[in-house]
């Protein structure tokens, strides 16, 4: 398969023909796009009264450890897909991204307190590692089963009476939440025995610092528009590495690749976010990716961020869409799918940094945004397009002047 497809010339009757063949997918699956899934949506949540539906649209020409892939994102921004697909394109031209990711490996926290001596429980926890470890691992056997379970402890000091135990769980191709926090609650009693505190809080630690993954790509200094963009975009990542108010936007623009993913394979995103901005804090709020220039002048950039996602569990099988946009991006484990949002987040930076050191972000923005705007300010869907096209070649983006050339257009018929 070839990633290299221009989704953006087609119908979206002709996009979805073309996603089809290329992916393999079945009518029902199609149809799942356009499909009713609120009782689906009954059974996921409390209280439903129907679904809320956001675009779904392909971001193209990723090519990440030498295979192609079609990525789906759910986002209701226009211009972060053509952003995403356009990076991927300029990557492609020095061979794509390189990505990895860690062992799936989530911590579990379990809060102990009203401890006499902090120190003295913190090595008999150690010393009774492999107690905990069974007693854990006896929750659940279809994780043993696929060689996950919760594989070391460790424990943090926190104050004179306090500490808190992790479990470090593999969850394999699950984000693993129901699997650690099940075993958060099983381990207490034994903690609480051999501690003699009490154990207050059993839950997941979003700080995933065990399951990181990292994408790495150089882009071409022509494809980029020349060494000068190169050297503006670093000037532009310095600006994140030293100031938090940038530092913070340029996050987000990362997020905004990564959570679209996310969303559309039906994975906690809140979770993704949780974890990515703690880990951006550690050492004082810093920019998930990081930026230099190869000897021959290209800018080379890479991404660290902690992604506790998975392919099984949660939503990804159970929302229909979500499992067909797991077929269509095609990976076959949740460390792939960390992989590919890593390379993801890094590309939708790149594309960002781009747009926003040479000629701004609003231009490309604004014209995505035209018809959104047409149709916003009450124009009719069928002459939306239309009035987008006087107002991008005129230079005018606005709801008054879109309700002026559709007037205009009445009095002329
Ligand atoms: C907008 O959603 C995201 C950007 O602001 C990211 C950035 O500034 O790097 C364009």
């Amino acid at each position: 398969m070839d990633s290299r497809i221009h989704l953006y010339k087609m119908s979206l009757e002709e996009r979805r023909k073309k996603i089809k063949e290329i992916t393999n997918l079945t009518d029902e699956e199609i149809a799942y796009y356009d499909g009713n899934l609120t009782h689906i949506a009954d059974k996921m949540v409390e209280n439903v009264i129907g679904t809320y539906q956001i675009p779904i649209g392909i971001a193209t020409n990723f090519l990440i450890n030498g295979k192609d892939y079609l990525i789906p994102m759910a986002i209701e921004e226009a211009s972060v897909i053509a952003a995403a697909s356009n990076a991927a394109k300029i990557a492609r031209v020095r061979g794509g991204f390189t990505a990895y990711a860690d062992e799936p490996v989530m911590i579990g926290e379990v809060q102990v307190i009203n401890l006499k001596d902090v120190e003295e429980s913190k090595i008999k926890i150690l010393k009774s590692k492999k107690e905990i470890i069974d007693i854990a691992n006896s929750c659940d056997p279809t994780l043993i089963k696929f060689g996950g379970g919760c594989k070391d402890i460790e424990v943090r000091k926190i104050d004179e009476s306090m500490m808190v135990v992790h479990l470090l769980v593999d969850c394999r191709d699950a984000m693993g939440a129901n699997a650690v926090n099940t075993m958060a609650e099983k381990v207490k009693e034994k903690i609480e025995e051999i501690t003699g505190g009490n154990v207050l809080l059993r839950i997941i630690s979003n700080l995933a610092i065990y399951r990181k993954a990292y994408a790495y790509a150089t882009f071409d200094k022509n494809a980029l528009g020349g060494e000068d963009v190169v050297d503006k975009i670093l000037i532009a990542y310095d600006l994140a590495r030293k100031d938090i108010f940038r530092c913070a936007t340029h996050n987000k623009g990362i997020m905004n690749g990564i959570d679209a993913l996310m969303i559309a394979t039906g994975n906690d995103f809140r979770a993704v976010e949780a974890g990515a901005h703690s880990y951006a804090a550690l050492n004082g709020y810093k920019p998930l990716t990081h930026y230099s220039k190869d000897k021959e002048g290209n800018l080379v950039g890479s991404i660290e961020i902690p992604m506790p996602v998975g392919i099984i569990g949660g939503a990804t099988k159970v929302h229909p869409q979500a499992r067909t946009n797991l077929k269509i991006l095609d990976v076959r484990s949740a460390k792939e799918l960390a992989e590919v949002a890593a390379a993801l987040g890094l590309a939708q930076n790149l594309a960002a940094l781009k747009a926003l050191s040479t000629e701004g972000i609003q231009r490309g923005h604004m014209e995505l945004h035209a018809r959104n705007i047409a149709i916003s300010a009450g124009v009719p869907i069928e002459v939306a397009d239309k009035i987008a096209d006087i107002m991008i070649k005129e230079k005018r983006i606005s709801m008054d002047y879109a309700r002026q050339i559709f007037e205009k257009m009445n009095k002329n018929e």
